[in-house]
């Protein structure tokens, strides 16, 4: 009987809420599929802020590398800068455990509509690097409170850095339908871009490479979906693409993320690609479906790919059942839509 530790950082917001409801999915798969997960529960987010002043202990990375994985919700809170809450738990998980993929794929479900009149079927994944990019520490506020204060960013780009994750797309692509879809802003005065360009081709490999400008993709994402499959973008460009193909498939409650350490050095990192929603927070709406999406890309990832599978079908049935959240139009709250998630497991 294969045994898994998983840190569970459920968060802030509706992390709180959404982590329960995979968690007892992924218990009762685990019966059925015969291996077992200790949850080792992390009270990490911004209460722990509010204590502690900081989001997590100070060997709190050290806790965690001892982990399979780490199953996360959401971080954020309106009252705190997103400056601690985001940089002190999410941003320096992804930079030391080298989750330098985060994979999110984005698929039409049963049940739920485009926001698109006669709008497409959207199956595609975003390899979205998660490590640098326009995401560097080079920069900050100078001047403060004089007439010339200023912000300044450095985007980095490293040889290696945008290599390794056209790779990892291009394999991805590989075994898809064989076409990479680049994201680039080469035309702009964007120094970075041409460079991303040229890397991204040399590692390419056998795929058809379609290298689209940002701006014509976001439009190309909203009017011809299905016109690409694997997308390979830098890590702002891949999180503002990620929630547009997410609401162009019906809402970012359904999404998932990866963050992924392709070498297994250390634990990867499975979380939605919504935030913690402060909005509905604590009123027992929030779509439980990319948390337990997520939940599926992890056990995928530990090597339960049956239970994976047995997940998706679940809550892809009780969408297609008409159980929905209020995102998707629905009346279920997240326990309701979550207990008929377990009836079909
Ligand atoms: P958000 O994704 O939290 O919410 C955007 C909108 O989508 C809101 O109207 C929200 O109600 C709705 N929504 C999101 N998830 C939903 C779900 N599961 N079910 C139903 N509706 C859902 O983005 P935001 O409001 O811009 O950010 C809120 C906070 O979350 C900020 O502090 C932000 O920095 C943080 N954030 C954290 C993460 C993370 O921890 N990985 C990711 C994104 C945003
Ligand atoms: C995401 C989020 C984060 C990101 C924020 C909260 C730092 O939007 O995971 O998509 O930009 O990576
Ligand atoms: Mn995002």
């Amino acid at each position: 009987r294969a045994e898994y530790r998983i840190d569970v950082i459920a968060g802030d917001g509706i992390g709180r809420e959404v982590v329960p409801a995979a968690i007892s999915c992924i218990d009762t798969l685990a019966d059925k599929h015969e291996f077992r997960v200790h949850w080792q529960h992390r009270d990490w987010g911004s209460d722990y802020y509010r204590a502690h002043g900081r989001m997590m202990p100070t060997d709190g990375l050290d806790q965690l590398a001892k982990g399979d994985g780490v199953f996360l919700g959401a971080v954020g809170v309106p009252d705190i800068p997103d400056t601690e809450t985001l940089w002190g738990l999410l941003i320096p998980i992804r930079r030391s455990f080298h989750q330098y993929v985060n994979l999110r794929p984005v698929r039409t479900l049963p049940g739920v509509r485009s926001p698109l009149r006669g709008g497409d079927e959207l199956d595609l994944v975003i390899v979205r690097e998660n490590v640098e990019g326009e995401y560097s520490e080079v920069g900050g506020r100078l001047y403060q409170g004089r007439p010339e204060e200023a912000a300044v960013q450095e985007s980095i780009f490293t040889r290696a850095g945008v290599a390794r994750i056209a790779r990892y797309a291009a394999q991805l692509a590989a075994s898809r339908k064989g076409v990479l879809t680049s994201a680039t802003k080469s035309n702009g005065i964007v120094h970075t871009m041409p460079f991303w360009d040229e890397v991204v081709a040399e590692h390419a490999g056998e795929v058809r490479l379609d290298s689209v400008l940002i701006d014509a993709l976001a439009a190309r994402l909203v009017l011809q979906p299905s016109s690409v499959d694997v997308i390979v973008a830098s890590n702002l460009f891949g999180d503002i693409l990620s929630d547009l193909a997410a609401g162009v498939a019906g809402s970012i409650g359904v999404a998932p993320s990866g963050n992924i350490n392709p070498e297994r050095e250390f634990p990867s990192m499975f979380e939605p690609v919504h935030g913690s929603a402060p909005d509905i927070a604590g009123q027992g709406v929030a779509n439980p479906t990319g948390q337990l999406w997520a939940g599926a890309m992890m056990l995928e990832h530990l090597g339960q790919p049956a239970a994976a599978a047995q997940l998706e079908r679940a809550f892809a049935a009780a969408l297609a059942d008409g159980v929905r959240t209020a995102d998707l139009g629905g009346e279920a709250g997240t326990e309701e839509f979550t207990a008929a998630v377990l009836d079909r497991l």
